[in-house]
């Protein structure tokens, strides 16, 4: 029997009951297929529910503000995804006069969208021939087939882009996509894989040659680097000054002023900084936590300082708030605030060093 076929009756048997499988709208699926990248399935489901209870449909996504949007999407981090799909759900409601395209052209081309995406979407809502190739399918292929192309490369990924055209069945395409990935978390994991209960280990080359534990091959190292940041809470009659950040993976996101650097600083050099920066004549501040607050990033670690100062400062797209919860914040700043809170709201902050 073809690999695809087998695949189909795998699923019919084991497929998982996932909130977003009871519908074909293409709302929901492009939905839940953003927030499953890079994303765990437990963690995906909490956050799709929630979601959609907020915005059950296009229309309640695209007259939304981008800053409740944000608000919702806090914890689950690559925050571009939710502003991508801010963007693109206006788009679609404005624009395209609220017709969801069908085709995986027309999908590609819509901020956010990428080819995983298109080709889920596609395959899924509309049955369109197109092969979805997220991790696990890189993984199956690479398994099955012996490919030893590193997955990383985009050289390899026409190597298995073609292969997995190859494998796609005559119909059923959303199924059989769906299929392999369910295979893929279920079966063919990249850890512990249930190789003896598999139905294809006997055909599959990394099974036969003791590969399965090297299969699929990496180029790159994942090089991890450090950043120092310095954050700089100030406050005026009990309210706290956070501002819009404006650029990078935490933009439109609030935090307080920071400052960041690739090397660890002293108090004299960071006061020198934040005088610098803010254009005061001194500045009379107090470190808050008694050490790094460490927060991990694919690529970076974050190392950073809350330092607490009563100095009147003001900014540029700053606010000074009592409520820190009406803003939509990084996982960062939240562990700082659930763990000092109570330290932000007085003047009194004891020296720790
Ligand atoms: N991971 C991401 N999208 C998925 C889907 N539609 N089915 C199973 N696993 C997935």
């Amino acid at each position: 029997m073809n690999l695809n076929k087998l695949i189909l009756k795998w699923y019919d048997k084991n497929k998982r009951d996932l909130p977003w499988r009871k519908t074909k709208n293409p709302y929901n699926i492009w939905v839940s297929e953003i927030i499953l990248q890079q994303t765990r399935m437990e963690q995906g489901i909490y956050y799709y529910n929630r979601f959609i209870s907020k915005f059950p449909n296009l229309e309640s996504l695209a007259t939304s503000e981008e800053k409740d949007v944000l608000l919702l999407w806090q914890g689950l981090g690559y925050y571009s995804r939710a502003r991508n799909l801010h963007h693109t759900a206006k788009y679609i409601y404005y624009d395209l006069d609220s017709k969801f395209p069908k085709s995986y052209d027309e999908l590609i081309n819509l901020k956010g969208i990428g080819d995983y995406t298109a080709s889920a979407i596609s395959s899924i809502c509309f049955e369109k021939k197109h092969p979805v190739l997220d991790g696990n399918v890189f993984r199956i292929i690479s398994r099955i087939f012996g490919i030893k192309d590193p997955i990383d490369l985009n050289n390899s990924r026409k190597v298995f882009k073609k292969k997995a055209i190859e494998l796609l069945p005559n119909s059923r395409y959303g199924d059989y996509n769906q299929g392999l990935m369910d295979f893929g978390s279920m079966v063919c994991k990249p850890k512990n894989p249930s190789c003896s209960n598999c139905f294809i280990s006997k055909k599959c080359v990394a099974y036969k040659n003791q590969l399965v534990d090297s299969l699929p091959i990496k180029a790159k190292k994942n090089k991890i680097k450090t950043l120092y940041f310095e954050y700089l809470a100030v406050n005026n009659n009990n309210k706290i000054l956070i501002e819009r950040v404006e650029d990078g993976i935490w933009k439109n996101l609030y935090q307080f002023p920071v400052n960041i650097s690739t090397s660890k600083k002293n108090k004299t050099e960071i006061r020198k900084i934040f005088i610098d920066k803010f254009n005061l004549e001194t500045l009379d501040f107090k470190l808050i936590n008694s050490e790094y607050i460490e927060h991990k990033l694919t690529h970076i670690i974050i190392k950073s300082n809350f330092w607490f100062t009563n100095e009147k400062i003001d900014i540029d797209e700053g606010v000074f708030t009592t409520i820190l919860e009406d803003y939509p914040m990084s996982k960062l700043m939240h562990k700082f605030i659930e763990k000092y809170r109570s330290k932000l709201a007085y003047s009194e902050v004891k020296m720790v060093n």
